[in-house]
């Protein structure tokens, strides 16, 4: 069975971490998280870098920062994981789900702003699959409203927006480092801080609302707890791993955009044909080959087109089912009559192929057509 993901090794991670082992600090922040820091502050231009132990645990931080209660609104996409909403739902906060455009499946910047009230405090874009979200426009309302910007960059390592790193253009962006990501940790993420004055706090928070860190630089001689806070950070052998990852991060991201670029080209009949919808390039964003998915006619054709591939050996996956129809939403923020149309149309129709340094790609593709084959010729027999 081809796997729908196969983690890359560099062939470093173990002996980083028998160094990281050497160096006798097995905690966080020591050499190897400062590595880590570095190549993500200098890869992304980003003001400040700080790990953390998940994207989950970044976007924890930004809620804290961002000074969410009991109350306050955040708009975000529905389709997207848990953990975009549930870091501001610990605070209280409410969160505003809204649709997906169809063509990128990330926000609908259109919708945005109709949504805004005297409570909302923040917009969260979620980069989808690696392509960056309308920006831009995100950024000019946040500023007519004054409103943060908190990117969701969990699929966005090495992604670029209008030449920016998606993770720092608006005032935080987070990372995810998890098993299933481009670059990874088993576990793992990062905190990006564009807008500077979020930098002090954000270490206090991140070190269990110590000061730890300016005890750390020989800023005070003791240090005390100073703010909210929670273990945010990451064990040495974790960065020692991560940094593996990041020095082949551009070698890894080439090889995935080669096979994405693969898939693109032998599918295109097919989405012209109208069979699949895959998804399209855009000239201003460069994306890092984290998912290459196809958008199906209908639910019964993804379901049968995840079964035949299963049939023939190769694992198709379906994605996010969205967090407005999830039971805690519909009981809490009483999302029951709320309506997403292309959010509930593309989630039962979406599937996702596997894409992964070393996969037989010509074998993928090959058996992905196939499929489609058999289930058009299928469908026409019994009218499906
Ligand atoms: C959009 C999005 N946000 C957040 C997360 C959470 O990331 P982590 O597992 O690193 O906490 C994920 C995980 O896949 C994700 O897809």
């Amino acid at each position: 069975m081809i796997p729908f993901n196969k983690p890359f090794l560099t062939g470093k991670e173990l002996k980083y971490i028998d160094q990281a082992n050497n160096l006798g600090q097995l905690a966080g922040d020591g050499y190897f998280t400062t590595e880590c820091k570095k190549w993500l502050e200098k890869n992304t231009s980003t003001s400040c870098a700080l790990l953390t132990h998940s994207c989950t645990a970044a976007l924890e931080i930004a809620a804290i920062l961002a000074d969410i209660k009991e109350g306050d609104e955040i708009i975000m996409p529905s389709f997207t994981f848990v953990s975009t909403a549930n870091a501001f739902a610990l605070r209280g906060g409410k969160p505003i789900f809204i649709d997906i455009n169809p063509l990128t499946l990330n926000i609908d910047t259109k919708l945005i702003e109709k949504e805004i009230t005297h409570k909302t405090k923040a917009i969260v874009p979620v980069h989808y699959s690696g392509f960056g979200c309308d920006m831009e426009e995100i950024l000019n309302i946040a500023k007519k409203h004054n409103l943060l910007v908190i990117e969701d960059a969990a699929q966005g390592i090495m992604s670029k927006y209008k030449g920016e790193s998606l993770g720092n253009i608006g005032d935080l962006g987070c990372y995810s480092f998890h098993e299933t990501k481009n670059i990874f940790a088993g576990e793992g993420g990062a905190l990006l801080i564009k807008n500077k004055k979020f930098i002090e706090r954000a270490e206090f928070i991140r070190e269990k609302g110590t000061n730890r860190s300016l005890f750390n630089r020989g800023i005070t001689d003791k240090y005390t707890w100073v703010d909210i806070g929670s273990s945010f950070l990451p064990g040495e052998l974790t960065a020692a791993f991560l940094l593996a990852q990041m020095e082949n991060a551009k070698e890894i991201t080439k090889e995935r955009l080669k096979i994405w670029d693969f898939y693109h080209k032998g599918l295109k009949d097919y989405s012209e044909n109208g069979i699949v919808s895959i998804p399209c390039n855009q000239e201003d964003r460069l994306h890092n080959g984290h998912i290459f998915y196809l958008i199906h006619q209908t639910n019964f054709k993804r379901d049968l087109f995840i079964k035949k591939m299963s049939k023939k050996g190769v694992m198709v996956v379906f994605h996010y089912i969205p967090l407005h129809l999830s039971p805690y939403s519909r009981k809490v923020y009483k999302t029951d009559n709320l309506k997403l149309p292309f959010t509930e149309s593309i989630y039962k129709r979406l599937s996702r192929i596997p894409i992964w340094l070393g996969i037989d790609k010509e074998l993928v593709l090959e058996k992905i057509i196939e499929s489609l084959k058999e289930i058009e010729h299928e469908c026409k027999i019994s009218k499906k």
